[in-house]
């Protein structure tokens, strides 16, 4: 189910001033947009590369309202918050009066009564943060925290400051291959468009002809399409394995799990293909043994976790920068080094 949208993202996205308001999606904002949540992520870490704790968002009511699970993004959201000591409600939608008809619009709006000053967003449909930032509660914050196979940008940030800080090259000069079901992965496009908005000109993506989008064209020629893993991985600097998306699938896309891990697992021995310095992410969650072998997920070359942490600090970025505008009419402009 896609919700279409009246106007682009980066009309309702971006304030007066061009600061972020809503984050629905990387398409439509520029390198300096997203060097910005970078920037300010980073400055939530202290000396010693713990995060911090700041008054930033005192008295702010953040209502999580994930209508999809989730493990990492709704509990980082929440560590995110509440480390800005903002209020953090999360709404139990299976619980909520949806189930008994109430729509949408009517919880929303309801929820909006209730001071709530930022909606994080996770949906089964795309276009659904969207459709609430145009037309059901432009006042409120919207952060897309996923919706359906289009945008899971908050991924894409967190996956861009784990390359930045891994990484000891800029994105001009990084090779970056992104393994398995790219047609059904709303992070694989999130971060592809995050990608190539930060000025990264060797993206490969890999997969069976199954898994990879059908209009292979809407990516320019910054993006090669590889059916062959071993040519695809060789002298990369990162490789992203992603999960295939059942749950997204109409009819079967493999003939089993096996055959998969045969030809696209990422191993010991297509690693060794990969500059010896390259890094292994994957967004999670993550199915052992399909896209990944264990010893890669749990080896040296792995930065699977540190992207959950640094999670955490860009979702403290989107959520203060969304709020930004408030912040500075109250001289916390300053606090945010903006
Ligand atoms: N990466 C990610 O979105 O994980 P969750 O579904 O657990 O939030």
């Amino acid at each position: 189910m896609h919700i279409a949208a009246q106007h682009q993202p980066s009309q309702i996205q971006l304030n007066q001033d061009g600061n972020l308001k809503h984050f629905l999606t990387i398409e439509g904002l520029s390198k300096s947009n997203l060097t910005q949540i970078l920037d300010t992520a980073q400055s939530f870490f202290d000396d010693n590369n713990n995060l911090i704790t700041t008054p930033l968002l005192e008295g702010r009511t953040v209502m999580n309202l994930f209508f999809e699970n989730s493990t990492r993004t709704r509990t980082t959201f929440e560590a995110a918050a509440k480390r800005l000591s903002a209020n953090v409600l999360n709404i139990d939608i299976a619980r909520s009066s949806t189930s008994k008809g109430e729509t949408l619009r009517d919880t929303l709006w309801n929820l909006e009564a209730m001071a709530a000053d930022i909606f994080v967003v996770r949906h089964s449909a795309s276009g659904a943060a969207h459709f609430i930032a145009e037309t059901v509660c432009p006042n409120v914050a919207i952060i897309n925290a996923g919706d359906g196979r289009h945008a899971h940008p908050t991924q894409a940030m967190l996956d861009m400051l784990t390359i930045r800080r891994e990484s000891n090259k800029p994105f001009s000069e990084l090779s970056v291959a992104i393994i398995g079901d790219i047609k059904h992965s709303r992070v694989a496009r999130s971060n592809i468009a995050a990608l190539q908005t930060l000025g990264c000109s060797d993206i490969r993506v890999i997969g069976p002809r199954t898994l990879l989008p059908v209009a292979f064209d809407d990516y320019s020629q910054d993006v090669r399409l590889f059916t062959d893993m071993d040519a695809g991985v060789k002298d990369c600097d990162v490789i992203i394995a992603l999960r295939i998306q059942n749950e997204r699938i109409d009819s079967p896309a493999l003939s089993s799990q096996q055959e998969f891990y045969k030809l696209y697992g990422l191993n010991e021995e297509r690693l060794a293909l990969a500059k010896p310095n390259a890094i292994v992410m994957h967004p999670g969650p993550m199915n052992r043994g399909v896209e990944i072998a264990s010893s890669i997920a749990d080896g040296a070359q792995s930065v699977i976790l540190k992207q959950v942490t640094n999670g955490i600090a860009v979702r403290m970025a989107v959520l203060a920068l969304s709020m930004q505008g408030q912040l500075q009419h109250q001289g916390f402009a300053d606090t945010l080094s903006l």
